[in-house]
């Protein structure tokens, strides 16, 4: 088994940037009712919907490019950490999990495609569309990648992630797993 990079598709030129919100609030009305506690999954998606709507906070940071998957930090505290994630066809975050945190994502614009890594299967593969949004456990081990060129994403995790595993094959076959910081960019590790 191998596990595979996702075929990118040929890159564009076009960006469509979001709109540009009319006001700004320094925080997102979502975030005023937050619980004070570590957040379960279906809490963390709860959040991402409608912190989607709320354009204010992180529309100005939406930015693109294919040499860098663009993030921002929209807002974190001891329970939860919340990102702003811009695509291109070109990102790809590599295999990787969340270590003890989980999370949830909400695609704003564009389209997202996650896999799940199968032994001896082919892997896992859904899109996730604008308006659509997933939440997964501690025990999720994904890859992410941009399907249009366009492509934000809202995502949170509880607890804050601090760590995070990436995944990689070595050349016979042994799959490894190397922690990370949270402030890294994610992408596919050469097998070593
Ligand atoms: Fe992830």
């Amino acid at each position: 088994m191998t596990l595979t990079a996702i075929a990118h598709g040929p890159i564009s030129s076009e960006l469509i940037p979001v709109k540009t919100p009319a006001m700004r609030h320094d925080v997102p009305p979502c975030l005023e009712s937050l619980p004070g506690r570590v957040l379960e999954s279906t809490e963390l998606r709860d959040l991402v919907d409608r912190l989607a709507g709320e354009t204010a906070r992180w529309s100005e940071q939406v930015a693109f490019s294919d040499e860098h998957r663009h993030y921002v930090s929209v807002y974190r505290d001891a329970f939860v950490d919340i990102w702003l994630l811009c695509w291109t066809r070109a990102s790809d975050t590599g295999w990787h999990d969340h270590d003890v945190s989980s999370g949830a994502v909400a695609v704003v614009q564009g389209t997202l495609v996650e896999s799940n890594p199968r032994f001896g299967r082919r892997h896992r593969s859904r899109r996730v569309a604008a308006g659509s949004s997933f939440s997964f456990g501690s025990d999720h081990l994904h890859r992410l990648t941009g399907a249009t060129d366009d492509t934000v994403s809202v995502h949170a995790y509880s607890p804050p992630l601090w760590r995070l595993g990436q995944y990689t094959l070595t050349p016979d076959g042994v799959l490894r797993r190397m922690s990370v910081s949270y402030a890294d960019e994610l992408r596919p590790l050469e097998a070593g």
